[in-house]
């Protein structure tokens, strides 16, 4: 980490935080950290920390308030469809003993991540996909929602005027650690903006977006989906933690692998890192990738270290 900027983003945000002083976080250790600036998700968090919930009541609770954010154009409600006009959402969770769920193209749901830990918790399989995926969640009386907003329609008209891709990938990536010392992570996202249709990325793939194992840590992506499934970059942070790295290591090194396999690309892969002892780690492709990190003594933002200067 090379800035460390004390967030307090709204003074509504820290009042609503009793638990949480207005000091940082002190030393390299956290009980939550996400990807991205995502205070309400890492406070959402904290909220089931405090209360003792468990690991994954945490990171499913930081996955959920993107999800029903408008303004995130890149997961759940209000992300970015793909070029036919849909919003399809990917999410994955997974926990300290290495039980996992997933779902891909999910269409009009709300909640993707806790869908995901339903197919986890209530069946023998991994991962459902599309009207699978849809068909459970019905049964299971998940909430529907439509997920497409006006901004988001306004958006792929534009782009199919000039076919212009900004950054869009904005994937929520929770990591926690709970009173018992136990970890787990989440993940979720609506894939790249005006995708194929069918398109899946890295973020429900065991490894790839999330991988959490509990006898040593977890860790999750954001960027480019392509190259992060391409290397399994997650797992690969996880065994180099295995294998007596650091977190930041760990993550420099699954970046690494991202920049060997696609030397030329101009796409951000950036990863988060939290060991089984709470020690936290990030690192990017790019400049400008922020982790949000949240213990005891308050939220943090910090701007990750990067490996390539942008493009
Ligand atoms: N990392 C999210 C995606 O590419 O779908």
């Amino acid at each position: 980490m090379n800035r460390r900027d004390f967030i307090v983003s709204s003074p509504a945000l820290v009042s609503a935080l009793p638990l949480l002083s207005a000091r940082a976080v002190k030393g390299r250790t956290a009980q939550v950290i996400c990807t991205w600036n995502n205070p309400r998700a890492a406070e959402a968090a904290m909220a089931k920390y405090a209360g003792d919930g468990s690991a994954l009541d945490m990171v499913e609770a930081g996955a959920k308030v993107p999800e029903s954010d408008a303004g995130d154009t890149s997961v759940g409600y209000g992300g970015l469809p793909d070029q036919s006009g849909r919003v399809t959402l990917d999410a994955c969770i997974m926990d300290h003993e290495m039980n996992c769920g997933a779902v891909c193209y999910v269409q009009g749901y709300a909640h993707p991540i806790s869908i995901a830990r339903a197919v986890m918790e209530r069946t023998d399989h991994v991962m459902l996909a599309g009207a699978g995926a849809e068909a459970f969640a019905k049964k299971h009386a998940f909430a529907r929602k439509r997920l497409i907003t006006k901004n988001a329609k306004q958006a792929l008209k534009e782009w199919k005027r000039n076919q212009v891709q900004g950054n869009n990938h904005d994937t929520i990536g929770v990591l926690g650690r709970d009173m018992n010392g136990r970890i787990a992570g989440a993940c979720s996202t609506s894939g790249r903006a005006y995708k194929l249709p069918g398109r899946v990325g890295d973020s429900p793939i065991i490894g790839a977006g999330l991988y959490v194992d509990g006898a040593v840590g977890a860790a999750a992506a954001t960027g480019m989906g392509e190259h992060i499934q391409t290397v399994l970059g997650s797992f690969v942070v996880v065994e180099m933690m295995r294998q007596g790295k650091s977190p930041d290591e760990a993550c420099a090194m699954a970046v690494d692998r991202v920049i060997s396999a696609f030397p030329d690309s101009p796409e951000q892969a950036a990863f988060v890192a939290l060991s089984r002892d709470g020690v936290y780690g990030a690192h990017a492709r790019l400049a400008g990738f922020t982790v949000c990190i949240a213990g005891d003594e308050g939220i943090e933002v910090y701007d990750a270290n990067y490996t390539e200067a942008n493009r």
